[in-house]
Parts: C-alpha cells; sequence; structure tokens
C-alpha cells in the first residue's frame, strides 16, 4: 500500500528540464536550453511538484514531514517524464510479414496498394473485441510507462468505417480510466480510403464528414482530429473539407503530412492552426516559411524514417530557421513497431544530429505542447504534474541519447505516485 501523501527525492546526482513553468515551448536556439542542478532534492505534495533545489539548502525538517516518503536517489538522474505526442498504439496482432516484404525491397506505398498495411490492421481489428483490444493496448502502455513515457496521445484510424472507429476510440477512453498515463485521444478516420471506396473516395471523405464527426463528438470520445494528407492518401482539399467539420465540432486538428512528398499537407495545417503537423521528411523553404510564425508545432518521428529507411527529416535546418521541434515515437504495427522514447531520444541525435538538450526537449516540453498540454507536463517545474523518472546510476546526462537501446530508467513517478508498471 502507498500511503504517502508525498515524496522527497534526495541526493539526486543530476534533476533535469527544470524550468519556471511559464514556457510552453522551447524554439530555435533555445531547444538547446536544458537546465539542470547537480546534487539536487526533489519534493512532490499530491500529485504536484512542491519545490526542488540543491542539497546544501535542503530543510532537514522535510524528512520527518508527516506522510512523507524518502527516496534516496545517489548516483542517479531525474529527468521529466517523455511526451509523446504521436501514437498509434491500439492495434490488433502485428505485421512482421509485410515487414519482411520491405526488406525484400517492397515500398510502403506498394504494399498500402496491395491491401496490406493499415487495411490490414483496419481487418485485424475488425475482427477483435473491445476487451481484446484493450488488454493488448495496456501491455504497450505498461511497457513505455517503463520506458519513461507519462503523457501519451492515441489515435484511431484502423476503423475506418463508423462503428469501427467508435470502437477503437472507446478502447482509447477506456485506456484513460485504466492508465495512470496521461492520454490524449485522436479520431484519425482519414488514415486511409477502405478497399470499398476504392476509385470513391470523396465518398469516404463524406462519410468521414456526415456521420464519423458529429458522433465521435457526440459521444465526446476526441480530443484531436487528425488527416494523412499525402500522396496517395487524401488530398488537401480533402483535408480541408474534413478539418473544417472536425473543428466545428470542437477538435483541435493535429495533421500527418509530408511523409511521402511535398504534399501541402505542413501549409494546411498551419492554415487551420494545428497543435502539430507530423512526420515532415519532405519541408523545403516554403514549409518552413508557413511554420514560422505559427503556432503549430513541427513534429519529427524518427522511428518511422529508420523503420522504413526513408530520407530523413531536415531537422538541423528547421532549428536553426528558429522553429521549435517535437519528437514522437509513431508507436504503431506498419512503420513503428516500438513506443521507446528513449529510443527515439537517442535518433533525435543520431539521425537529426539534435544535440542531447535539443532532443531531450523535443521529447518533453515540445511533445507536452503538441499535445496541448505543456501548462502541466513536460518539465519539472513548482505545480506542474510530478511525472518524472528516477535512471538507474549514470555518469551524464549525453549517457541517456548516447547509450541507445538499453533502458535506463529505474522508479518511474506519475501524479506523484511511484508506479511499477
Ligand atoms: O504514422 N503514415 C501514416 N500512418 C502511420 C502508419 C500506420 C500503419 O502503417 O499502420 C504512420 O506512420
Ligand atoms: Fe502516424
Amino acid at each position: 500500500m502507498q500511503e504517502y501523501s508525498g515524496l522527497l527525492i534526495v541526493n539526486i546526482k543530476t534533476l533535469a528540464g527544470i524550468d519556471d513553468g511559464e514556457q510552453l515551448l522551447k524554439a530555435g536556439s533555445r531547444m538547446a536550453e536544458f537546465e539542470r542542478i547537480n546534487n539536487a532534492w526533489l519534493l512532490t505534495e499530491g500529485s504536484r511538484i512542491a519545490g526542488f533545489g540543491t542539497m546544501e539548502q535542503l530543510d532537514m525538517e522535510l524528512y520527518s514531514r508527516p506522510g512523507i516518503k524518502v527516496i534516496d536517489a545517489r548516483g542517479r538522474m531525474v529527468f521529466p517524464s517523455f511526451c509523446d505526442s504521436h501514437t498509434h498504439l491500439v492495434y490488433a496482432g502485428s505485421r512482421e510479414i509485410e515487414y519482411v516484404d520491405k526488406i525484400r525491397g517492397l515500398s510502403y506505398e506498394e504494399i498500402a496498394r496491395r491491401g496490406g498495411g493499415i487495411l490490414n490492421s483496419a481487418r485485424r481489428l475488425h475482427d477483435a473485441s473491445e476487451e481484446e483490444l484493450v488488454e493488448q493496448a495496456l501491455e504497450r502502455l505498461n511497457e513505455i510507462i517503463a520506458f519513461g513515457t507519462g503523457a501519451v496521445e492515441i489515435k484511431s484510424g484502423y476503423g475506418l468505417n463508423t462503428e469501427d472507429e467508435m470502437k477503437m476510440l472507446r478502447v482509447i477512453q477506456q485506456l484513460k480510466k485504466l492508465s495512470p498515463l496521461t492520454i490524449k485521444s485522436t479520431f484519425l478516420g482519414a488514415h486511409a480510403v477502405p478497399a470499398e471506396y476504392k476509385g470513391r473516395q470523396d465518398e469516404y471523405v463524406d462519410l468521414v464528414i456526415n456521420e464519423m464527426i458529429p458522433q465521435v463528438a457526440a459521444a465526446n470520445l476526441a480530443d484531436f482530429i487528425d488527416v494523412f494528407c499525402d500522396r496517395g492518401f487524401f488530398t488537401v482539399e480533402q483535408t480541408e473539407r474534413m478539418l473544417m467539420a472536425g473543428i466545428k465540432y470542437g477538435m483541435k486538428p493535429k495533421i500527418h503530412a509530408n511523409e511521402l512528398d511535398y504534399s501541402g499537407g505542413i501549409q494546411v495545417g498551419v492554415k487551420y492552426d494545428s497543435l502539430s503537423v507530423d512526420h515532415l521528411e519532405f519541408t523545403g523553404d516554403e514549409e518552413i516559411e508557413a511554420l514560422l510564425g505559427s503556432e503549430t508545432m513541427p513534429t519529427l518521428l524518427p522511428g518511422a524514417a529508420f523503420f522504413l529507411n526513408m530520407v530523413h527529416a531536415p531537422a538541423r535546418k528547421m532549428i536553426e530557421a528558429g522553429l521549435p521541434l517535437a519528437l514522437a515515437s509513431d508507436f504503431n504495427p506498419g512503420s513503428s513497431p516500438s513506443g521507446n522514447m528513449q529510443l527515439i531520444l537517442s535518433m533525435g541525435s543520431i539521425m537529426f544530429r539534435m544535440t542531447p538538450e535539443e532532443s531531450f526537449n523535443a521529447c518533453t516540453i515540445n511533445g507536452a505542447y503538441a499535445m496541448g498540454i505543456s501548462e502541466q507536463y513536460g518539465s519539472i517545474a513548482r505545480d506542474k504534474m510530478a511525472n518524472f523518472y528516477i535512471t538507474k546510476p549514470i555518469p551524464t546526462i549525453e549517457f541517456m541519447p548516447y547509450s541507445y537501446g538499453s533502458n535506463k530508467v529505474e522508479t518511474v513517478v506519475l501524479n506523484g505516485k511511484v508506479i511499477n508498471p
């Protein structure tokens, strides 16, 4: 039984990712600012962070405060939990056979045209019960908790008909209740055109607008709306129509854009004040221009570019132009079957040449912004939610992205509670 009302973590080798809680994102050169204190303490009260400082200034009375659980973090570091702003982690089964097709040389688009890809996952989802989907997704959620994630966005989009899209969103609603993670849900009915609408794409768009969006909104099942606006999927015009309908029902957009081509997806995302535009492998000067001066978070998904062996987004160019960047896992069965944000942190540095500080900000505060929750999450700040992890003994903060592939997280705290996933 956990009967404490607060945690006092002492002797923290480095407490990283601290700020005053005022900045909702970090852009351009400020992405390099990832403040820290060495030899630190951190105090929580209920679900919130109540204070922190250096051990020299620790009030000894705190040790004997009623309801306080003391954790000695000697040799260990504390980081704000990862905020993973883009996943499709509710799905049935897996798609490793397509993965072998990919190794043999088929492209993502070729597999999709053969009825594989998203449509394959849609068939499997149709056959799975809500209970089975909840059970499988909970296992994935527990895994990402153990890797240090504290907040996650989950999309629908393997339903592709009204009933199954609603089913997916109900599963996400269940997960919100069952998991200690903070979860945001996104309606992605326009993830792919189902086979029966082949050649009648606009009719499917009409179905999304006239049937799915009103029903999803009436049941209050989605925080956001997403569209896969890219070559071979949905056009800019179709995207606009769907975004307008979603916005009318109070769903803020988050767009899949420019993964396969200069699709116009970034510009349409900015036009409709999207919280984020995601993927962005095909980002040129015009796209950067559109993003500058907007409130839209450019979000890169290195797991997908790595897994599909595709071109990389021009991350350095974007940061140097003054843009913020978020990094997310894209956890899904087709293009990124992992939700390990420590790996994404490493990929930010390895594939995008982001410094460890930039990569940490992209995986925490900027990811929180891309879910609309950076007032409460994404950094260690007084009164923010107590969502952080304590590492195993590690030498430096740089060791986190450097030592890729192993789990450096030892203890997870979510909402002020020590979690054993
Ligand atoms: O973000 N790009 C579109 N959708 C997903 C892939 C989903 C799938 O292949 O199942 C993505 O990569
Ligand atoms: Fe995605």
